[in-house]
């Protein structure tokens, strides 16, 4: 059967480290950790909220330390992707929480880049890294680590905002965003996951972000749900990560559907995938069977993600016959459904 080519845009390459891989580079770099093997590990991934999903996940990262665990942790993430059927994809990544604990931001750019250009050379996957800055920490860091990955030349396409949003309000943000964008950066803040449509309002207002991450509830304000229909913003959904994270009771209850029926332009992505329950391949097979979605209404979600992507017009060309034909091809995996465009 034949693999929907996808773009995935929300995905953390931190939260792609499986916990097989956490041992491993643990062993390999004589780091003790407090669980024996990778299932007493994985045993721990029962999640009240995002704050006590991000504890495991900032704790994990210990064993990132040098140029070739980030190379292997890239690696690893493409070669699954591939499998998933992704063609290309725009990968953020936590500077901060590397820096603070002493590695050298060159090292974790250096080794990301070696690890997805191995993987392009292997399976032709293509990826383009975000930098994002966790608003759980303060603004001046978040200014510094710009200014330091502006002045090392990394290879970033863009800057997002991540981590603990309660509490954590975008518009303390405005200055970064500012700043990277008039370094050429493209933009992008995760809001409206666990923080209301204020949240969201800011990020776009406040940040004049491009694309959001999550946005889910957005579907409590009519008159925001009308604005991002009009403006044609985009949307990054992850539906096991919303509902890993209780951000909605369970899949069937995901406001997907209505936000589709809005006329919001959505995609479909994995967030965590190591810590949510499967990569970007298995988020569309909940939706699929969640919302009886048919094989247009699934290749209609691959074309968001084509045209929400910053890739230019050419690949993006490419991957959409890629998709057409896909959808030409009788029996391509999809359900009938009630679904559709
Ligand atoms: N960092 C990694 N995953 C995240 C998520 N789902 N929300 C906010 N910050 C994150
Ligand atoms: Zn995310």
């Amino acid at each position: 059967m034949a693999t929907l080519p996808k773009v995935e845009l929300h995905l953390h390459i931190e939260g792609t480290l499986e916990p097989e891989l956490v041992m491993e580079l643990a062993r390999a770099g004589g780091i003790t950790l407090p669980y024996r093997d990778a299932d007493e590990l994985r045993a721990r991934y029962a999640f009240d909220d995002l704050q006590s999903f991000l504890d495991i996940y900032y704790e994990n990262l210990v064993v990132l330390r040098g140029r070739g665990d980030f190379a292997q942790l890239a690696h690893a993430y493409a070669a699954r992707a591939h499998e998933a059927g992704v063609v290309h994809a725009e990968v953020f990544f936590d500077p901060q929480a590397h820096l603070v604990r002493g590695v050298p931001l060159v090292d974790v750019v250096d080794g990301l880049v070696d690890g997805f250009e191995q993987a392009r050379a292997e399976f032709g996957i293509t990826a383009d890294l975000i930098a994002c800055f966790l608003r759980d920490r303060p603004v001046t860091e978040a200014l510094t680590t710009l200014d330091e990955l502006i002045a090392l030349e990394a290879p970033i396409i863009g800057v997002g905002l991540d981590s603990a949003e309660v509490g954590n309000p975008a518009s303390r943000f405005a200055e970064v965003f500012d700043r990277a964008k008039r370094a050429g950066l493209r933009s992008v803040a995760h809001a409206g996951e666990e923080g209301g449509p204020d949240s969201i309002r800011q990020a776009l207002d406040d940040l004049g972000v491009e694309r959001i991450d999550h946005g889910i509830r957005s579907i409590d304000d009519p008159l925001l749900l009308s604005r991002l229909a009009d403006q044609r913003t985009r949307l990054t959904i992850c539906p096991l990560s919303n509902v890993h994270l209780n951000a909605v009771a369970d899949i069937a209850s995901h406001p997907l559907p209505a936000l589709i029926e809005a006329g919001l332009h959505v995609t479909i992505n994995s967030d965590d995938p190591a810590y949510f329950g499967g990569y970007i391949d298995r988020n569309y097979d909940v939706v699929v069977d969640a919302f009886g979605l048919d094989d247009e209404a699934v290749a209609a979600l691959a074309h968001n993600a084509v045209d929400a992507s910053f890739l230019p017009d050419t690949r993006k060309r490419e991957i959409r016959t890629r998709i057409d034909e896909w959808l030409s091809v009788p029996e391509s995996g999809a359900v009938p459904g009630r679904l559709r465009w």
